[in-house]
């Protein structure tokens, strides 16, 4: 299966499917000498946990992580780290009834049209699960940001609420990232917001991205759009309003990212739904199981880790855009 590395000079792969024995991460590109434990990736694990957020499934997953290489005496070596969460709570018999049907709104049919093969236990890599190796790899991302004093941030901006019996709900995620400098993204095809739509994308379940207002500037003026400039009291140029969500031509302003991401209802229901079996026989389906009610209050945390590690990754390409920076770090007196 290709597709399956984020990044270019901060690269996690990651691998694993909901109802094998685990899933995982290799992260690749973080410096040596970072104090990195366990109990810090725990921390963004937790967050994506079910039963941590509001209308979550009540699947009882411990997902504790394992360190198995990279780091020693409580730093990174600079080498690949890989990561790794047993599975301990999958029920495989509760999707045997639905082996040779696609459910709606899942990647059955897509997977079974492109491999010819799929493992109906669950979603496999297209699981909500395989999101633990990205959580992980954003993890390490953001303990390098926070040296930097570069703080990403997520959460649900739109109403929850209990939906009518056997139903589900989409929901919005908003990330804040502060304290990022100025001039970071790749003009022309490696831009800030064009990175970060890519990266939020990849997520299950996320069907549109907006940065700062989005799809509203097509019914703006650009007196309305625009942002004007103004020189702040330690003499720093700042624009005064945030229309552009802290992103100009592709490079960030300064000033905070602001990026939404939309996310549809979870597709398994157990309301009675039309389908088609393998060979194509029209039927029906109500998908069992346990399941999120609604998806964002899990997937904050997995789209905080994407924006986390999209920045670092920029972060490290714009060491070699000057050269008096390149001079600042190799030349001798
Ligand atoms: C954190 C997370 C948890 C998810 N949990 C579920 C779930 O419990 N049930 C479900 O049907 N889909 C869940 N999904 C969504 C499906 O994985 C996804 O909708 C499906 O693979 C189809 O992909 P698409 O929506 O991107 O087209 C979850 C996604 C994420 C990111």
């Amino acid at each position: 299966m290709a597709g399956s590395t984020f990044g270019k000079n901060f690269t996690v792969t990651t691998w694993g499917e909901s109802h094998g024995k685990a899933l995982g991460a290799v992260i690749d590109g973080c410096p040596a000498g970072l104090s990195l434990s366990e109990a810090a990736i725990q921390e963004y694990l937790d967050r994506r946990r079910p039963g941590s957020a509001p209308l979550s499934t009540p699947r009882k997953e411990s997902d504790q992580c394992e360190i198995l290489s990279g780091v020693f005496e409580g730093k990174t070596t600079g080498t690949p780290i890989s990561v790794m969460v047993r599975n301990t709570d999958q029920i495989s018999k509760d999707y045997s009834a639905i082996a040779s049907l696609y459910r709606p709104g899942h990647a059955d049919y897509t997977f079974d049209a492109k491999y010819g093969f799929r493992d109906y236990r669950g979603g496999g890599r297209s699981s909500g699960r395989e999101t633990i190796g990205r959580v992980m790899g954003g993890a390490v991302a953001a303990l390098i940001l926070k040296e930097l004093g570069i703080k990403v941030h997520a959460i649900v901006t739109s109403d929850l609420f209990e939906v009518p019996a056997q139903d589900s709900i989409g929901g919005v995620i908003t990330c804040t990232i502060k304290g990022l400098p100025a001039g970071i993204g790749e003009p022309v095809f490696s831009k800030l917001d064009a990175r970060l739509c890519e990266a939020c994308m990849s997520i299950g379940a996320v069907k549109a991205i907006e940065i700062g207002d989005g799809i509203k500037v097509a019914s703006m003026k650009g007196s309305e759009n625009n942002d004007a400039f103004a020189v702040d009291q330690s003499g720093n140029i700042i624009t005064k309003t945030n229309h552009c969500g802290g992103i100009l031509g592709g490079m960030s302003t300064g000033g905070d990212v602001i990026l939404k991401a939309y996310v549809k209802p979870t597709p398994s229901i157990s309301l009675e739904q039309e389908t088609v079996t393998r060979e194509g026989t029209p039927t029906t389906i109500s998908v069992g199981g346990r399941h999120d009610i609604c998806i964002a209050p899990r997937a904050a945390v997995v789209v905080e880790a994407m924006c986390a590690m999209t920045v670092l990754d920029l972060l490290y390409e714009n060491m070699h855009a000057r050269m008096d920076r390149i001079l600042d770090f190799y030349a001798k007196d």
